[in-house]
């Protein structure tokens, strides 16, 4: 069978050994070449949908260019040690497919040859790898939060049990993780205050004085520059919600005001002691460790308990990349729409390259990654080409940590898409103590679904464990 031939050539010859037991023991057809005359040579009697390499070699460059020229060229697969990484790099850009720095375990190589594979047949069959519109689901999509992911599909389920009650939130992640979507796709799904307003007030930017006076309003001439009379954003947002960005660096006065508001709903305009009542839902966001904050005493304890009633940790991109496919779909249909460009795919690849990279800036910074190669793409295809060298340079170093969800989770976009599936299925069996009658009845599916998708992800009964 081609799709399971794989042509080690690697100097080191220990590496070669150990890579043909581990490959022949996973059921692959394993060639070894000693040198580049005899790649070629192997090349020349086989299609290899996989080739095992270093790169220490001079003949890497050469290899490359040589199956780049190639019909339905073999993926490339380099397999270096950290000295190395820097060429690692540079010859993902002349055409490898992955690297994978040493030391790595075993299973990770498979994972990534069995990408590999499945990117060659992928490029053998007719239609496109990834087919934009396909991948979402209604329930992957929230009020305009869009993700698959448990944590997601948790924060889901919270909004929608809170959604008709007064509860206040407390946000909390690192910057660019969604907090304020998830606050406008609570205040969407609360029937009674969507048609009102949401009002947002970051309580970081500003003077302690103007945060004040934003917050609660201020009367004519209740200080300097007040020439009217001015409504607060307590007030705007009456009926609706407000949003209070970065709680954490609200002044300490200005925190027993709020605390005020938090129980009473009531407050006064600054310069004034009429009391003023509003009905208001109250989502506050922070991306510090507020705790530490209240240890310090830099953050009342009180209002702390007070906003903390229902938190909701939104975690990072990186600790939920069963996300990124859908949400990489979402942003280039957005972003095609804003530009008027015709976007019809994005290549596995890409997909891969990523889901390699750490993400610190979140989903804001995924946004404006898609949005700027959505705009630089000339041909309706997005390939790993129309990334910020930053993201195929920041590649490395994931694959030499031990990121190990990385590669499971998205060994390849087919892999990425039925991860979730798999990790349900097996929760809902173990919840019912591998009962498969009730499993299937729980997941609503029959139980012929559920023995075939079992064998499909290889899933073992209780008894064969
Ligand atoms: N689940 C999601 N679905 C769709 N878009 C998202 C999602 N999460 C975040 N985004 C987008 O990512 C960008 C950043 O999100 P947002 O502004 O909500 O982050 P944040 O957590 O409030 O960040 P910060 O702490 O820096 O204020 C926005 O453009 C938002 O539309
Ligand atoms: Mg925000």
């Amino acid at each position: 069978m081609e799709d399971k031939r794989i042509l080690i050539a690697h100097s080191d010859r220990l590496t070669q050994r150990s890579l043909y037991e581990l490959l022949c023991r996973h059921e692959y057809v394993v060639d070894i070449a000693n040198s580049f005359e005899e790649v070629l040579s192997f090349m020349q009697e086989n299609g290899y949908p996989v080739i095992l390499t270093d790169i220490s070699e001079a003949y890497s460059t050469q290899l490359l260019k040589e199956i780049q020229q190639r019909p339905n060229p073999s993926r490339v697969i380099i397999l270096t040690s950290l000295g190395n990484a820097e060429s690692a790099v540079s010859s993902i850009k002349m055409g490898a497919f992955d690297y994978l720095v040493r030391p790595v375990e075993d299973e990770k190589i498979i994972f990534a040859i069995e990408n590999a594979v499945s990117h060659y047949l992928e490029s053998n069959e007719p239609q496109k790898d990834f087919s934009l519109k396909k991948h979402s689901k209604k329930e992957d999509v929230y009020n305009g939060l869009v993700g698959q992911s448990r944590s997601m599909k948790d924060i889901y389920s919270i909004l929608e049990r809170i959604s008709n009650s007064k509860a206040t939130v407390l946000l909390r992640g690192e910057s660019g993780t969604g907090k304020r979507v998830i606050a406008h796709a609570l205040h969407m799904a609360d029937k009674r205050r969507r048609a009102k307003p949401i009002v947002e007030m970051s309580c970081g930017a500003l003077p302690r004085e103007i945060i004040e006076s934003e917050l609660f309003g201020h009367t004519k001439g209740a200080f300097t520059g007040a020439i009217s009379d001015r409504k607060g954003r307590f007030e705007m947002a009456n009926g609706g919600t407000i949003l209070l960005d970065d709680i954490d660096s609200l002044a300490l006065d200005l925190q027993v005001k709020l605390l005020r508001v938090l129980q009473h709903k009531e407050f006064e305009r600054v310069g004034d002691n009429k009391t003023i009542k509003v009905d208001v839902r109250i989502i506050a966001s922070t991306n510090q460790d507020i705790e530490k904050l209240v240890k310090e005493k830099k953050f009342r304890e009180d209002l702390y308990y007070r906003l903390n009633v229902i938190s909701i940790n939104v975690p990072p991109l990186r600790e939920r990349l069963e996300d990124l496919p859908l949400l990489v779909e979402y942003f280039i249909n957005v972003y095609s729409k804003e530009n008027h460009k015709k976007i019809q795919d994005i290549t596995s690849e890409t997909i891969s390259v990523l889901t390699h990279h750490k993400w610190p800036g979140n989903i804001r910074e995924l946004e404006n990654i898609i949005e700027r190669a959505v705009i630089l793409d000339t041909d309706g295809i997005i390939d790993k080409d129309d990334l910020p060298e930053i993201i195929l340079e920041g590649n490395l170093f994931i694959s030499a940590g031990l990121e190990n969800k990385v590669i499971k989770a998205f060994s390849s976009l087919k892999h990425a898409m039925q991860e979730p599936e798999k990790v349900h299925i097996l929760r809902v069996l173990s919840e019912v103590g591998w009962n498969k009658k009730k499993a299937a009845t729980k997941l609503g599916v029959n139980r012929t679904t559920l023995y075939n998708k079992m064998r499909k992800y290889n899933i073992l009964t209780g008894s064969e464990k």
